[in-house]
């Protein structure tokens, strides 16, 4: 397994380029399967995940012919032939639950793998199920498997969901596309990927109203075309790279980058002392390495809240800040692992349940830690990006899942990391 390691070292400066969604492109792959017509994608992510979700495509029948260098995925569901997504693919990722949706109202049945939980919780797919009931689905769940049924076609329905779930969300908005009749998503998600995935139905003439709003609501077509459709910007590898100018002070401006993605960070960023411009090339983030990093309190809440996603990346930065900050984690029930592996190179904090207060330190200390999810690897990749000595990050194949060419972008903006070949 491959380590990555980091070099602190001074102020950065450059320019970092922002690549497509990785959470948009999982729910937009699958939307394929919806139609017959090919669905292609523009400014794809090149990560494991997309792999991931293109093996398990084909395993359905589907095509998936990854162009340009892996930037554009050429998708086409014309001859789906099997219903099953195997629990070997689906363990892997658990956004493989996303086929299940489209299958259903495709092809009226569709065998899926539960996904199971992942390091940073149980992460039940309920509300997908009973969403999917809500428009008439027969569910049956055993041996691991949700086997669904639609005999007669989805109907419209509506669905109350009980808590904000992204992925319940666009499992719902993609099965109600071609239901009979018209579903009403109450709480739906208002995250700005749903928002792209709605964009992308609708050009493939899908009719649907209130996409970022908490009601969505889906009129069924009896059938939905072809399209072309540009990945939205991902804002949590945007906020991710917004940390390093701050954390190691400089300027770095991050292409592509837009504020209204991620409007409750910047404003928690700039109440760290860092400033924050928007200009057309993207967003400049800067901080002068002689002032202090102020502490700020932040709870992780659904968007347009602060981004659970950027929760372990933001707690790296308050290691450094000048005073105590206080961490709640709202939305997983296990996502503080970053924090003992912070403390290893000095970091102080105290965990209790889903609260962690951070007591800033002068500097922190490099030291061998290991990666446990995917957003917590890149916290420590951050810190060891001020820290003093070298950061040996181990397990880094989750890093390789969210973040295309990690070393290489924090390469050009300065920043002493590399990658070395696992033992
Ligand atoms: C999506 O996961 C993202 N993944 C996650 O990003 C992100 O952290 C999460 O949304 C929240 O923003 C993808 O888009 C592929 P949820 P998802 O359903 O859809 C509970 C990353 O690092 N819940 O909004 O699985 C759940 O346990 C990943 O890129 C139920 O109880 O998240 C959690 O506590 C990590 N029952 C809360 O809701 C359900 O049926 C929010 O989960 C579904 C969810």
């Amino acid at each position: 397994m491959d380590s990555i390691i980091v070099t602190g070292n001074g102020p950065l400066s450059g320019t970092i380029p922002i690549a497509g969604a990785k959470n948009a492109c999982l729910t937009l792959m699958p939307a394929t399967l919806l139609s017959d017509e090919p669905l292609t994608l523009t400014n794809a992510p090149r990560l494991s995940d997309i792999q991931t979700m293109s093996d398990l495509l084909a395993s359905l029948g589907a095509e998936v012919t990854a162009l340009n260098n892996g930037r554009v995925l050429a998708m086409s569901s014309h001859h789906v032939n099997n219903i099953k997504a195997d629990y070997d693919i689906v363990r892997k990722m658990r956004a493989s639950i996303l086929v299940l949706g489209p299958l259903l109202a495709r092809e009226g049945h569709a065998v899926v793998s539960l996904p199971g939980g992942c390091a940073i919780g149980a992460r039940p797919v309920d509300l997908h199920l009973r969403a999917l009931e809500a428009m008439g689905a027969e569910l049956d769940l055993r041996d691991g498997y949700v086997h669904a049924k639609a005999p007669g076609g989805l109907k419209g329905g509506r669905v109350d969901f009980p808590l904000v779930s992204v992925g319940a969300t666009e499992n719902a908005v993609m099965a109600a596309t071609l239901a009979k009749g018209t579903t009403v998503l109450q709480n739906a998600a208002r995250e700005p990927e749903i928002v792209d995935l709605v964009q992308c139905l609708r050009r493939m003439g899908a009719q649907i109203e209130g996409e970022g709003t908490e009601t969505i609501t889906v009129q069924g077509v009896d059938r939905l075309g072809g399209a072309t459709h540009p990945v939205v910007t991902d804002r949590i590898e945007l906020g991710t790279y917004m940390l390093a100018p701050v954390i190691c002070g400089g300027t770095v401006t991050l292409k592509g980058g837009r504020r209204d993605l991620l409007a409750a960070f910047c404003e928690a960023l700039e109440a760290t002392g860092a400033s924050i411009d928007q200009t057309d090339a993207g967003l400049t983030v800067s901080r002068d390495p002689n002032q202090p990093i102020l502490p700020v309190d932040v709870t992780t809440a659904p968007f347009p809240g602060f981004p659970t996603d950027l929760q372990a990346q933001m707690m790296a930065l308050m290691c450094i800040a000048k005073g105590t900050a206080v961490l709640e984690e709202k939305i997983f029930e296990n996502r503080f692992m970053h924090a003992p592996e912070l403390m290893r190179m000095g970091a102080q904090i105290d965990v209790s349940g889903g609260t962690a207060t951070v007591t800033g330190v002068e500097k922190l200390r490099g030291a061998p830690v290991m990666a446990t999810d995917l957003r917590a690897s890149v916290s420590l990749i951050l810190a060891g990006l001020a820290a003093e000595g070298q950061t040996r990050v181990n397990r880094v194949y989750h890093l390789d899942r969210g973040y295309e060419h990690l070393e290489e972008k924090l390469q050009a903006v300065g920043a002493k990391v590399e990658r070395v070949q696992g033992e």
